[in-house]
C-alpha cells in the first residue's frame, strides 16, 4: 500500500537529534531563570487579524507566509508564524503590565510559514521566544544580548557572529525611509519586481532581498546610522559602551532591517556561515510600539527568537558509543526465562534503572549483539538450566569478565552496580 509522508517542509525530530533539542531546551531553561524569566505557554493559533496588525500587513510573513483558514465559525484564523504577537496579546489580555514593571517571558513551541522550503528552512520550524516588557533603557538591550551570548556559549557555540544595528524611532525613520526612496527614484527598472512593489509599500525591506540586481543597487543606499536621531544615537552607543563591558564581540551592520515590521531602535542577528543561505541562528529586536498598537498600555519590549533546527544542527552528533547505554541487558532463552526477564527488567525500571531485554526469543549471540550495540554496561543472561538451578550469569560488558549470581536476590545485585 501507498505510504503517506509527512507534508512538504514539516519535519520529523527523530532521536537522537531530539536528545540534542533536549539538551538545548534544558540550557534555555537554566539560562533564563537566572535573568529572572518565567515560562509562558501561548496557543498555536490565533485570531488572523493579530498578526497582521503586529507583524505589519506588507511583510512577506503576512503577505503571501501565513496558514490562514476560516474556521467552521467563519472566523479568520492563522497558525502562528512567530510568537513576538501572541505573548504581547496575552501579556495585554492578562494585564500582567500591572503585576510587575518589569515582565520577562520565554516560550518554546513550533511556528508555520509557508516559505520555500530549503535547508534550515521549514514550514514548521521551532523557536525559543524571549521578550522583556518594560521601560526603553538601553541597559535591558545590553542585558539581552549578554544574557544571548552567554547560553550560546553554554550549548557549546562560542564562535558565532553577533550583528547588531539601530532602525530610528517614530521620529527619524521616516526620514530615513523618504532618503531610501529618493535614492530608489530613477533606479527602479534595476530593482526585483517584489521590491519594486516594496518601494511603495515597505522601501527598507529592500536592503533584505537577495537578487543580485537589487543587492548591488543597495550597496550604495543611505544609511539608518547616518539619520538616527540623538535620542536613538545615545541607546544605540550606551547598548555598545556595554556589550563592551561584558567583552562581547559584535558589527554593526547597517543593512540589516528585519523581516518583521514592529522594530524600532536595537536590531540583531546572530549568524554562522555553517548554515549556508539560512545563516541566522537567532534574530530579535526593540519593539517599543507593539504594545501599544495590540491595545495595550504604552510599554516598550525587546527580544529575540532562536531556530531550534538551526541551533541543534550547530551542535555535533552525540556518539552512539559515549552515550551512556542501559545499565542491565536481560538475554533470555527459553520461555519461562522470558517471564522471568519481563518480570526483573520493569521492576528495575520502577527503581529508575534503564534496563532493556528481548522478548523475540533470538539465539544468545544475536542478544549480545543488540547489548553490545545498545552499549550496556552489565547483562544478565538467563537461560533454562540457570532457572532451574535458581542462579544467572551476570557479564561486565566493559571488562568482558562474568560471574555466576544468585537468582533470588538478583534484583539487589543490579541495584548495588546503580550505586
Ligand atoms: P525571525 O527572524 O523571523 O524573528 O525568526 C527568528 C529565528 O527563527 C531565525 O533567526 C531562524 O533561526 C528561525 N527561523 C525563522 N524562519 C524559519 C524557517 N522557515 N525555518 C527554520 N527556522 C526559521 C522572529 O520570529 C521574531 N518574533 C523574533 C523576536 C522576538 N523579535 C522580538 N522578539
Amino acid at each position: 500500500m501507498e505510504i503517506i509522508t509527512a507534508v512538504r517542509g514539516f519535519k520529523d525530530i527523530l532521536p537522537p537529534e531530539t536528545d540534542k533539542w533536549r539538551y538545548i531546551e534544558g540550557k534555555a531553561h537554566d539560562v533564563f531563570s537566572a535573568f529572572g524569566f518565567r515560562e509562558i505557554r501561548i496557543p498555536i493559533l490565533e485570531k488572523t487579524e493579530l498578526f497582521r496588525r503586529g507583524i505589519g500587513e506588507s511583510t512577506d510573513i503576512v503577505e503571501k507566509e501565513m496558514y490562514t483558514f476560516t474556521d467552521r465559525g467563519e472566523e479568520s484564523l492563522t497558525l502562528r508564524p512567530e510568537a513576538t504577537a501572541s505573548v504581547i496579546r496575552a501579556y495585554i489580555e492578562h494585564a500582567l503590565h500591572a503585576a510587575e514593571p518589569v515582565t520577562k517571558l520565554y516560550a518554546i513551541g513550533p511556528m508555520f510559514r509557508r516559505e520555500r522550503p530549503q535547508k534550515g528552512r521549514y514550514r514548521q520550524f521551532n523557536q525559543i521566544d524571549v521578550e522583556i516588557l518594560g521601560p526603553d533603557d538601553p541597559h535591558i538591550d545590553a542585558e539581552l544580548l549578554v544574557m544571548v551570548i552567554h547560553f550560546l556559549r553554554s550549548v557549546g557555540l562560542s564562535s558565532l557572529n553577533l550583528e547588531i544595528n539601530s532602525l530610528g524611532c517614530e521620529k527619524c525613520r521616516p526620514g530615513f525611509r523618504e532618503a531610501i526612496v529618493s535614492f530608489l527614484r530613477g533606479r527602479e527598472e534595476e530593482l526585483c519586481g517584489d521590491c519594486r512593489r516594496r518601494l511603495s509599500t515597505n522601501p527598507l525591506r529592500i536592503f533584505d532581498c537577495k537578487v543580485e540586481p537589487c543587492r548591488e543597487v543597495m550597496t550604495q543606499a543611505p544609511r539608518m546610522t547616518d539619520f538616527v536621531c540623538e535620542d536613538c544615537r545615545r541607546h544605540f552607543e550606551t547598548l555598545q559602551q556595554n556589550l563592551e563591558q561584558f567583552q562581547i564581540a559584535y558589527q554593526v551592520n547597517p543593512k540589516m532591517v528585519r523581516g518583521l515590521d514592529y522594530y524600532t531602535r536595537t536590531t540583531f542577528e546572530v549568524t554562522t556561515e555553517h548554515l549556508g543561505a539560512q545563516n541566522a541562528v537567532l534574530g530579535g529586536g526593540r519593539y517599543d510600539h507593539l504594545v501599544r498598537d495590540l491595545g495595550g498600555p504604552d510599554i516598550s519590549g525587546i527580544g529575540f527568537a532562536i531556530g531550534l533546527e538551526r541551533m541543534a544542527s550547530l551542535i555535533p552528533e552525540p556518539d552512539a558509543k559515549t552515550s551512556p547505554g542501559p545499565l542491565l541487558f536481560i538475554a533470555a532463552l527459553g520461555d519461562k526465562a522470558l517471564q522471568e526477564a519481563f518480570l526483573l527488567c520493569n521492576r528495575l525500571r520502577l527503581k529508575g534503572i534503564l534496563a532493556e531485554t528481548d522478548y523475540t526469543g533470538r539465539s544468545l549471540k544475536s542478544q549480545m549483539k543488540r547489548a553490545d550495540k545498545l552499549n550496556t554496561a552489565f547483562t544478565v543472561i538467563l537461560g533454562e538450566k540457570e532457572l532451574v538451578e535458581k542462579r544467572a550469569l551476570l557479564r561486565n560488558m566493559r571488562q568482558s569478565t562474568q560471574e555466576e549470581i544468585g537468582l533470588d536476590d538478583i534484583e539487589e545485585t543490579i541495584l548495588k552496580l546503580a550505586r
